[in-house]
């Protein structure tokens, strides 16, 4: 047998992705407004699925008893120059994070943008610049002003796209040529979240129901195509994302009912790529809307928007895939039924490298645009011993995904990037704990917020970057 060495090509973007509101903390600082992620408590056990009240809300922000993880996370605020010299020395040519609107805009429905914000991502993007990794940009990523969400209730209102849109004009025109790649929602399919933490709707001033978040969707989906439109416009170098939550479903059984409902389950899981790449609904979401009896607020003029309004990528973050049955797709879009095949984590999320890449392929064979796999990761508890950290588990997660990753390209998807969840350790945003780990840098922190804060590289540090020297010829 000959040994395998066929490698990634030439110009794969070997990247790490993380957020503004899981690494920067400082959030009250040079004028940032406050954001739902930092209206998040620090609770053992619990994990974020919330709903909150005006009330709840205000009770957060004065509350002084409880620790709020995103409030400090990493310090990336200040920390970044060392942060990326370490990504450098890794060996990742590019880097998505978010730029947090609440730092630009405090408010949302103000006129001028907050200088010293800008300043800020001035700051950080030119460092990257400098260092030879890529940025791409996350314009939100499950946060906004909390003024929009109490004075607008969030994405439930058509007004708020027009507070977006102000916010993506600054950007565009002011990291004009700096920035190319941008992400304008991440993971918009997750639908079965609550409307507070997905769309930022309080929940005494709009019921949780799967209409209203279907409308809040359909804003969403609006701000997003004309982002891309404007994108476009104001500089035709501007790539614009199309991201979702890989969320496919494999049937339950060979039964027919239950191949069907994994149809089902991907044709809602993934419509929006539909809208946002094909610019328009399909007629299963049209029907499936009627037949529930919805009213989305779809106007004359939305229709256009959608056809002029084109993502030039498909972005995907992958953590595993459904299984869905029968029963289960009653149930959308609550997740679906276990699946035994499968490896799970300690937080019970899916380990499937297989699936990848019949994720990639199908999203391929579907809409035949280039895919980036933004987000590649898995959550890990580790153990410092004598000052270094043995995470095989990590090596071997990430061996096992590249190599079907690999495989994947070799099919014939053209897939432009790869980008590591977490290369180094930040806040978890279904836990909000630090002790869910997925970096390659390991951040003295805990959950609680005690540490010094120091960096340390893990033994997947080394590995990573030797497979990204070798360009992965050694997987
Ligand atoms: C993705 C999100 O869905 O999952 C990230 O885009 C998130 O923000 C990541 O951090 C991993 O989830 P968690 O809960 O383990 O941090």
């Amino acid at each position: 047998m000959t040994e395998y060495k066929k490698e990634f090509p030439a110009d794969f973007l070997w990247g790490g992705a993380v957020t503004a509101t899981q690494t920067e903390g400082n959030w009250d600082v040079d004028g940032k407004g406050v954001t739902p992620p930092d209206l998040i408590a620090y609770e053992a056990g619990k994990v974020q699925n919330d709903l909150m009240s005006t009330a709840e809300i205000n009770a957060a922000i004065t509350d002084t008893v409880n620790y709020y993880p995103r409030r400090y996370a990493i310090d990336f605020y200040h920390t970044y120059p060392q942060d990326i010299a370490l990504l450098k020395e890794l060996g990742l040519n590019s880097f998505r994070t978010s730029i947090n609107w609440a730092r630009i805009f405090p408010n949302g429905d103000e006129e001028k943008p907050n200088e010293k914000g800008l300043a800020f991502y001035d700051k950080l993007i030119d460092e990257l610049l400098k260092n030879g990794i890529e940025p791409i940009i996350t314009i939100s990523h499950f946060e906004m002003p909390i003024n929009l969400s109490m004075k607008y209730k969030g994405w439930y209102s058509r007004e708020v796209i027009d507070c977006y849109l102000k916010y993506c004009k600054v950007l565009f025109t002011h990291f004009k040529g700096r920035v190319k790649y941008w992400v304008p929602f991440d993971e918009m399919n997750l639908i079965h979240r609550e409307s507070f933490s997905q769309f930022g709707m309080p929940s005494d001033l709009v019921e949780n129901s799967l209409e209203n978040k279907f409308i809040a969707l359909h804003h969403k989906m609006l701000a997003s195509s004309l982002a891309a439109k404007m994108a476009h416009d104001i500089d035709s170098a501007n790539q614009i994302a199309a991201m979702v939550l890989s969320n496919f479903a494999y049937p339950a059984s060979s039964k027919p009912e239950d191949v069907r409902a994994a149809q089902i389950n991907d044709q809602l899981e993934n419509y929006y790529l539909d809208v946002l790449v094909r610019g328009k609904y399909p007629g299963t979401v049209l029907r499936f809307i009627e037949e529930k009896g919805f009213n989305i607020g779809f106007q004359l003029e939305d229709k256009e928007i959608f056809e002029k309004g084109r993502a030039d990528f498909i972005s995907v973050s992958y953590y595993g895939n459904r299984t869905a049955s029968e029963e289960s797709i009653q149930y959308w879009p609550d997740p679906s039924v276990d699946n035994p095949h499968i490896k799970k984590n300690a937080w019970n999320w899916l380990e499937d490298p297989i699936g990848l890449r019949y994720t990639l392929n199908k999203l391929y064979d579907q809409y035949q645009l280039p895919i980036f796999l933004m987000e590649l990761g898995t959550g890990l508890h580790d153990k410092v011993e004598d000052g270094k950290i043995h995470d095989e588990e990590r090596v071997k997660f990430f061996a096992e995904n590249l190599y079907q990753l690999k495989e994947t390209i070799y099919d014939g998807v053209p897939i432009m990037g790869c980008l590591t969840w977490g290369p180094i350790d930040i806040v978890s945003n279904a836990s909000a704990q630090m002790s869910k780990r997925y970096g390659f840098i390991y951040v003295d922190i805990d959950d609680h917020g005690n540490g010094s804060g120091m960096r340390l590289k893990k033994d997947s540090f080394y590995w990573l970057q030797e497979t990204i020297k070798e360009n992965g010829k050694n997987i």
